[in-house]
């Protein structure tokens, strides 16, 4: 039985076109800002999907307090989806005085939850701060199939070598090459990105991420594939956390951009619900 937050809301549909059933909630807020929920049902176990995209502090809130009522309504198990995790680059102190701050996140949710999933977490460790379990859901199969017909005998290529995991697993899917570009230091003041041991002339190339923010390691990655004389260009990513103007920026300089609908934008084209939907 799945409940959906309001991080949650996009996926309903498409969850209810596929059988899931859905818990009735009522979530609002006070007019002095608070959230208030109230959960409908009765049951004894219940999945809760959440993503936490901004305004992130209100979702997470709003978890606490569902975590809260469902315990109190008697449900013995809750398992927790939040596709796009919040505060999950925030994962080190850099500075004196600083929190690892996704640590305090998981923290608080672990007083409620039993279990946790999160999709393409940007760091996989830190899923160890939640005390129960915890698991990094993979998207690579969703990806790889919309880009099947798109990349016939193309490659995967990740924007540098901490992606290449993701860019093997969707390459995988696809039976296709797998590389990273690397940065390479052309003079004392310029360095160049430039992919690994792999020629894409001519080639259909796709490179993933799991976020784009700015967009400007995409823009950086496509115009340097144009330049070596790539086919077409796609980009994707699992989550689209989009500054303003980055769809727009990374749109114009590559032939199709679509990510994952872990976050709602108007390029997440992307399904998560057919790996979502088996976690109910
Ligand atoms: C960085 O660690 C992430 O994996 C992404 O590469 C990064 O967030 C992309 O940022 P932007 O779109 O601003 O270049």
């Amino acid at each position: 039985m799945f409940l959906l937050g309001s991080g949650g809301k996009h996926f309903e549909d498409e969850l209810r076109n596929m059988g899931a059933e859905i818990l009735e909630a009522e979530i609002k807020r006070f007019p002095d800002g608070e959230k208030y929920v109230r959960v409908m049902g009765n049951g004894e176990e219940a999945t809760v999907v959440s993503s936490t995209f901004y305004p992130q502090d209100e979702k997470i809130v709003e978890l606490l307090l569902l975590g809260d009522a469902l315990r109190e309504k008697g449900f013995g198990k809750l398992k927790l989806v939040v596709p796009y995790f919040a505060y999950s680059r925030q994962d080190r102190v850099t500075k004196e005085g600083e929190p690892i701050s996704v640590r305090a996140v998981m923290r608080a949710l672990g007083i409620y939850y039993d279990e946790l999933y999160v999709f393409d977490i940007h760091n996989p460790e830190t899923l160890r701060f939640f005390p129960g379990k915890a698991v990094n859901v993979s998207p690579a199969r969703v990806i790889g199939e919309y880009f099947r017909d798109r990349l016939e005998d193309g490659l995967v290529l990740a924007p540098d070598k901490g992606a290449l995991e993701r860019a093997r697993a969707i390459a995988e899917v696809l039976g296709l090459e797998y590389s990273h570009f690397e940065k390479r230091r052309i003079s004392p003041t310029e360095v160049e990105m430039h992919p690994v041991d792999v020629d894409v002339n001519g080639k259909n190339v796709l490179i993933v991420d799991d976020i784009i923010s700015t967009g400007g390691t995409m823009v950086r990655a496509a115009e340097l594939l144009r330049k070596l004389g790539a086919k077409k260009i796609y980009v994707s990513a699992t989550h689209g956390v989009f500054a303003e103007g980055a769809i727009e920026r990374v749109s114009g300089a590559v032939d199709e951009l679509a990510v994952t609908n872990t976050i709602p934008t108007p390029v997440s084209r992307i399904s998560i619900v057919p790996e979502l939907v088996k976690l109910g």
